[in-house]
């Protein structure tokens, strides 16, 4: 059986992927590390948080366990780090899920939202941040219909580690811009987006979809920015689907 290894978005941990974990351990072995900082994973000592330490720290994950070559997926923050690692050590990668997600790096506007979020963070506001962030994290639907959903995403947010936040936010804000990598991914990609995705609308599904040679765009209903917690059926299917096109 392969191996998936799914990358979580910020700032919750990997514990966002049970209902992948639950409903896709008969189709490959999960991966659902925390990265550093994240959940119960401490903090790498003296190194910025950045997307390629975290790619660098995946690839540590994989070659501890003598896994050569996996499918990789990441939501979000996810993503970008999952773009890093297609350009560290894309022999190790059959296959690539991205997920509500872009390729591009922050716009001046977004650099500058991260720097108030920090701020806020800074001045003890954390509380305020998170719930500001909960609107964009989830779609109205969800927020109205699924009260389940929002307490788990809280939840695991909770669970994160507060200082780590900043770092995180700073590690985003100076990412690369991987635009130039799309026409390089030469294996196949799963491109899934929440139909209702306020971060990463579908525009950048569909946008990557037509710079990726090998790419199926799928656009989940009923969901926002956390397609994979908000409809777990349609975002595990597209997942499956990938993986026969991996497997044939
Ligand atoms: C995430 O969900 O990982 C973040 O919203 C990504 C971002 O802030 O760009």
């Amino acid at each position: 059986m392969s191996t998936l290894l799914l990358i979580h978005a910020f700032p919750l941990h990997g514990g966002m992927w049970t209902p992948q974990r639950t409903a896709l351990a008969g189709h490959a072995d999960i991966l659902t590390p925390d990265l550093p900082g994240f959940g119960t994973e401490p903090r790498l000592d003296g190194e910025e948080f950045s997307m390629e330490l975290a790619a660098r720290f995946i690839e540590e994950h994989l070659a501890t366990r003598n896994i050569e070559r996996c499918v990789i997926g990441g939501l979000s923050m996810g993503g970008y780090i999952a773009f890093q690692c297609w350009k560290l050590f894309p022999e190790r990668i059959a296959g690539l899920i991205l997920a509500d997600t872009k390729a591009s790096e922050d716009t001046a506007e977004a650099r500058e939202g991260r720097y108030k979020a920090m701020e806020k963070i800074g001045a003890g506001q954390y509380d305020a941040y998170i719930d500001e962030l909960m609107g964009k994290l989830l779609a109205e639907s969800t927020r109205n219909e699924r009260p389940d959903v929002e307490a788990r995403v809280k939840s695991l947010i909770h669970e994160s580690q507060q200082e780590s936040l900043s770092p995180a936010l700073l590690g985003m804000a100076g990412r690369p811009d991987s635009t130039p990598l799309l026409s390089t991914i030469d294996v196949p990609v799963a491109l899934i987006f929440g139909e209702h995705d306020a971060i990463t609308t579908t525009d950048e599904g569909h946008k990557m979809a037509e710079a990726i040679p090998n790419a199926e765009l799928t656009i989940v209903k009923n969901a926002g920015h956390l397609s994979s917690m908000e409809n777990p059926g349609e975002f595990n299917a597209a997942v499956i689907k990938l993986l026969e096109r991996v497997g044939s």
